[in-house]
């Protein structure tokens, strides 16, 4: 028998499908503008506005007719065919929100895995999988393409992006973008731009150059929007140079709308827009209005719209804008079509993806895989009796028959709800017991030290699993493991030799205990098959081809910011919501576009593992790098596998002096997978804006000579090569 929340999202998807026949074939412009031509005024602001789409929300809001269960609502126009928008959280997957819908969706890795696997192809897959399933549940727009830049490792919501580099989050955030619109749904890329740190969310004030920016975070939402084309952008909660995001001209008409010629739609973040002003700063869409202190942008703007001519050419842009990106995508003529989801097929692509983006970051005397020599093994901690760990937050996904458990951060009012560490059922002992049907696989949960220690006395192998839990709305305050873990695996370390530590973070940890240990494997929050793919990489089913997209500090103190801004003033209590009037300025101008191991380079501070790190357990070799200066530059090379195994390298080719300046940016990429013994060779084009420098209205790459090398990480170059550029100016 259906339940009655079943049978009740079941009516509202079925009122939500289109009366109106699908229109036409025509370019998306054509259209926009003959839809907004029969407008009447009263329709023009019911697409400019949306709501959380919540049964548990007083109006207005709630659930209004033709709503799902999910993070928003946007009424449609029937009379002209213009469908509703049904907005649901979806970076990792299809989002659960609060945990008000329980039809199960496949939870993805996090975004930092996903980053880990340098594979657009696989991303793109990613996002057509949760786009199908989002489809299946009545969705037709995605609250996704995670694209802020980690420049700080404690940033609660790194777990979401996708590493610290412009290039590889702008490729992998694009490809992610293109893989859900391939099904007719659009995607935002989110949250433009320089939402960096979740302490003080709501009003932390971000001070950095315009060419800083524009080389770094812009840098990288613009490479995913041009790769993407995604019918929208949610603005971020932050201000930027003393605006608000959403109300930020230079961010959204300026940057975004004049030099980047974007074409689809600014909607807000959920709660960000100040005042109806927002439209004129370029505000297409105020989304979850209740949180705000008003609508503004419905009677508000309709008013401000009817005295003044620039409210009311922006109310028609803003029209148009909605309106192309839905007939662009495709939303009219393809409707959600509910379908039965396929969870063993949409696994699949999950554990693919956890599998690739696991990293191997120690391995000594090759103590990995484990072979079948390994007849007792114990397997300690991180709850890996019972599933994995997820990020907290809006992205958070449930899968089929909800988390395996939820240990509760703590916290109040409607966030506490959804920040908890939540497991996804996918157990990683059950998946190691699995693969080691010869030996004898004991567990501890690591909850007393000395009980642990105890039990490795007689063990061939140790696996230590340590989870850090992180959430939108909470930055970690410091590069620890929590709950004492760091000194679990010490004591562990210690004890035996053979302990092999499998971290599930967020981000970047500090790792005390690493010389101690025999073998270290970030496996991220691997989400819906995690347990199966850690085991596949610790038994060598998988070769581990990750590589770090971002870089591992070894303490707070090599950071930029060694104290997180607002970390002494802004109470803890999830995004600071409620604690504005306090100036707090994040001074992103410390490092400008260095980012990262660009901070790192120019410091000349050693990390404790760089970015684009990772071990294999064959080898690879990479060289015979040629530069041609074309209208771009060309690199050719060639990638080997030496070793005894089949594997994936990742080349990293990276600038490392521009016309006479040092510099360290990655400039290409490419993962290869080779067979024992396979070598390829490989060819790729230098964005020219990767050798450039932003000069007030454009780019110019500086004539001279440009040095290049190839990187098994980006401190681990090979020998540099040289090409002669004649030096040119770039428009936006
Ligand atoms: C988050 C967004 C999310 C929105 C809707 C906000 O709190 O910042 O990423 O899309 O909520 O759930």
């Amino acid at each position: 028998m259906k339940t009655l929340s079943a049978a009740v999202i079941g009516l509202l998807w079925t009122t939500s499908s289109l009366a109106a026949p699908a229109a036409p074939a025509a370019d998306p412009d054509t259209r926009a503008a003959t839809t907004l031509a029969q407008m009447t005024p009263a329709e023009r602001t019911v697409l400019t506005q949306g709501v959380m789409a919540l049964p548990v929300l007083p109006p207005p809001g709630g659930m209004p007719a033709g709503a799902i269960p999910g993070a928003g609502f946007v009424a449609g126009l029937p009379r002209l065919g213009v469908p509703a928008l049904t907005e649901s959280d979806a970076s990792l997957g299809v989002a659960y929100v609060f945990g008000l819908r329980h039809d199960g969706a496949t939870a993805l890795p996090s975004g930092m895995a996903m980053a880990s696997t340098w594979n657009p192809d696989l991303i793109q897959a990613g996002g057509a999988m949760i786009a199908s399933e989002a489809s299946a549940k009545g969705f037709n727009v995605l609250l996704a393409g995670g694209a802020d830049l980690m420049r700080d490792p404690r940033n609660g919501r790194a777990f979401e992006y996708l590493g610290e580099d412009p290039l590889l989050t702008g490729v992998l955030a694009g490809a992610a973008i293109t893989g859900i619109q391939s099904a007719h749904v659009i995607s935002t890329a989110k949250h433009f731009a320089l939402n960096d740190q979740e302490t003080a969310r709501h009003f932390v004030d971000v001070k950095i150059s315009d060419a800083a920016a524009r080389e770094s975070d812009l840098l990288a939402f613009e490479i995913a929007i041009e790769r993407g084309r995604p019918g929208s952008i949610m603005c971020a909660y932050n201000q930027v140079g003393g605006h608000y995001a959403c109300d930020s001209d230079y961010l959204l008409n300026q940057v975004l709308k004049r030099d980047w010629g974007y074409k689809g739609f600014v909607m807000s973040d959920w709660g960000a827009v100040p005042a109806v002003s927002a439209a004129l700063d370029g505000l297409d869409q105020q989304s979850g209005a209740q949180l705000d202190p008003k609508v503004f942008l419905a009677q508000p703007l309709a008013d401000a719209a009817a005295a003044d001519p620039k409210y009311a050419a922006r109310l028609t842009d803003m029209n148009r804008r909605i309106l192309r990106s839905i007939y662009a995508v495709g939303l009219d003529t393809n409707p959600p079509a509910r379908h039965a989801i396929d969870f063993a097929a949409d696994g699949k692509v999950a554990q693919a993806v956890a599998e690739e983006g696991i990293v191997l970051l120690r391995n000594q005397d090759g103590a990995l895989p484990i072979t079948a020599q390994a007849k007792r093994i114990l397997v300690v901690g991180g709850y890996a009796d019972t599933g994995v760990i997820s990020g907290g937050g809006s992205s958070q996904v449930e899968g089929l028959g909800g988390p395996a458990a939820i240990v509760p951060l703590g916290g109040s009012g409607p966030f506490a709800g959804i920040t908890g560490e939540a497991y996804q059922r996918s157990n990683p002992l059950a998946a190691i017991r699995a693969l080691a049907p010869a030996a004898q696989v004991r567990f501890r949960d690591g909850r007393y030290i000395s009980d642990a220690v105890l039990a490795t006395r007689d063990a061939d192998v140790v696996i230590v699993f340590a989870t850090q839990g992180m959430t939108e709305g909470l930055d970690v305050p410091d590069l620890s493991l929590p709950r004492g873990q760091d000194a679990l695996i010490t004591a562990l370390a210690a004890a035996n030799p053979h302990t092999v530590v499998v971290l599930e973070t967020g981000g970047p940890v500090a790792m005390p205990w690493l010389d101690n240990t025999a073998a270290v494997l970030e496996a991220w929050y691997p989400g819906a098959r995690g347990g199966p793919a850690i085991a596949n990489v610790l038994f060598g089913q998988v070769d581990p081809s990750g590589r770090l997209p971002g870089t591992f500090p070894s303490s707070v103190d090599q950071l930029p910011r060694p104290e997180l801004p607002g970390a002494a003033t802004v109470e803890p209590n999830f995004e600071g919501r409620g604690q504005g009037g306090q100036a707090l300025v994040a001074d992103y101008d410390i490092e400008g576009s260095d980012v990262g191991y660009r901070w790192f380079a120019r410091m000349g501070r050693p990390p404790l593992f760089p970015f684009g790190f990772g071990l294999s357990y064959t080898t690879f070799d990479q060289g015979d790098l040629r530069l041609a200066a074309g209208k771009v530059i060309t690199a050719s090379f060639t990638v080997a596998d030496t070793g005894p195994r089949d594997g994936a390298d990742v080349a990293q080719l990276y600038l490392v002096d521009a016309a006479g300046k040092a510099e360290r940016r990655l400039v290409g990429f490419q993962k290869v997978a080779l067979k024992a013994g396979e070598r390829r060779a490989v060819s790729l084009t230098i964005d020219p804006r990767l050798l450039a420098d932003w000069t007030g209205a454009g780019w110019t790459v500086r004539p001279g000579t440009y040095r290049f090398a190839l990187g098994a990480s980006a401190t681990d170059l090979g020998p540099a090569v040289s090409v002669d550029v004649k030096g040119e100016k770039l428009k936006p």
